[in-house]
């Protein structure tokens, strides 16, 4: 896709922005890091409110051409890099004091249809599902990874219970010809799936979505970048993350939990362990979008916003968080 089609064949619409913009208050400036600018849509509102400054990341370098529109705009305000959010620490000064650290996690539109890539089951381009700065291609994967280690991100990732029949249907297809587009893997899954006309989303979904997981380390990306944000925060700074499926929610859910407030008093026999967070937690709950969002912007009804304070503790690395998500990180130990 190059930079024309970008801009005229889809819209990003941002998700959840109203409760976004009241969250973080651009109104009293600041300085807020984007760590995912896609269509720039959260940059250009908080833009809007004069004394405020943006650093903004994508790993996509077609982001870039939106990225250029800001930076002519406002050129002492608006930054962007070419990057992933894992890496924040070596471009973030640690002097910053970011008001907030919103992500914005998954896909954006343009990526979605950007036929190229192949995230959608229909296409007839090469298997790529590369969001960008990625080890391996969706290509690599379907194709050369060692089949019980494919059923198996296709069961953790996927959350698909058939992921070994999935598996087996995969290799099974790759020993006579190489699996070259999405829609040829769309129909080798749909093959595998039993009654899979019956099925409301295509049955290919769950393992799309652990294929397209894998080549861009997302969960782990959402980890360390996690961690990463919460050394830059100080007190006062709010990290924020909208995610869009079970997995994704499950480590913000329990990030927050582990090192808030909330999670002060595991017995009450126990002596209060003050030091042991670093968050306030205003709401246990994630924030989804309301009823008129969902109907004007279908992508947003999975939507789960869940956002922290920082407190005033010094930052600790936190180990457990990082052990109880550790299978994700030996996953991608394979060698492809
Ligand atoms: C849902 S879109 C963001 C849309 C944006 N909030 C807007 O309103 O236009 C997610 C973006 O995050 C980027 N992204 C995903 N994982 C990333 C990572 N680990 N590091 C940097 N960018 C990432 C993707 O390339 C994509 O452009």
């Amino acid at each position: 896709m190059n930079a024309t089609m970008l801009s005229e064949q889809t819209k990003h619409i941002p998700v959840m922005l109203s409760q976004i913009l009241s969250i973080v208050s651009p109104q009293h400036g600041g300085v807020f890091i984007d760590c995912t600018f896609g269509g720039g849509g959260y940059s250009k509102a908080i833009l809007k409110y004069p004394n405020t400054k943006i650093l903004a990341l994508d790993r996509d370098k077609l982001t870039k051409h939106f990225a250029n529109v800001l930076i002519k705009k406002f050129p002492k305000r608006f930054k962007f890099f070419q990057n992933k959010f894992s890496n924040l620490n070596n471009i973030i000064d640690s002097n910053l004091r970011p008001r907030a650290i919103i992500f914005d996690l998954g896909l954006s539109s343009f990526q979605l249809s950007d036929s190229n890539r192949g995230f959608s089951f229909g296409s007839k381009n090469s298997i790529s599902m590369e969001m960008g700065i990625n080890k391996y291609s969706a290509y690599e994967v379907v194709n050369n990874l060692d089949k019980q280690y494919l059923a198996n991100i296709i069961k953790v990732l996927g959350e698909e219970k058939n992921g070994k029949i999935i598996a087996n249907k995969i290799a099974n297809y790759r020993n006579k010809k190489e699996i070259k587009t999405s829609e040829e893997l769309t129909s080798i899954i749909n093959k595998a799936k039993k009654n899979y006309n019956k099925y409301k989303k295509n049955p290919a979904t769950k393992t799309f979505q652990a294929i397209r997981i894998f080549v861009n380390q997302e969960l782990t990306e959402l980890v360390l970048g996690l961690i990463m944000s919460t050394k830059l925060l100080s007190k006062g700074g709010i990290l924020l993350v909208v995610s869009f499926h079970s997995l994704e929610d499950r480590i913000v859910k329990n990030f927050f939990n582990l090192y808030s407030n909330l999670n002060n008093n595991p017995s009450r026999y126990l002596p209060l362990k003050k030091k042991s967070n670093l968050f306030e937690l205003p709401f246990k709950k994630a924030l989804i979008p309301g009823e008129n969002e969902i109907y004007q912007n279908i992508r947003s009804r999975s939507a789960k916003l869940r956002y922290a304070i920082r407190n005033n503790n010094s930052f600790f690395y936190p180990e457990e968080f990082k052990k109880k998500f550790q299978n994700y990180f030996n996953m991608e130990e394979i060698k492809l």
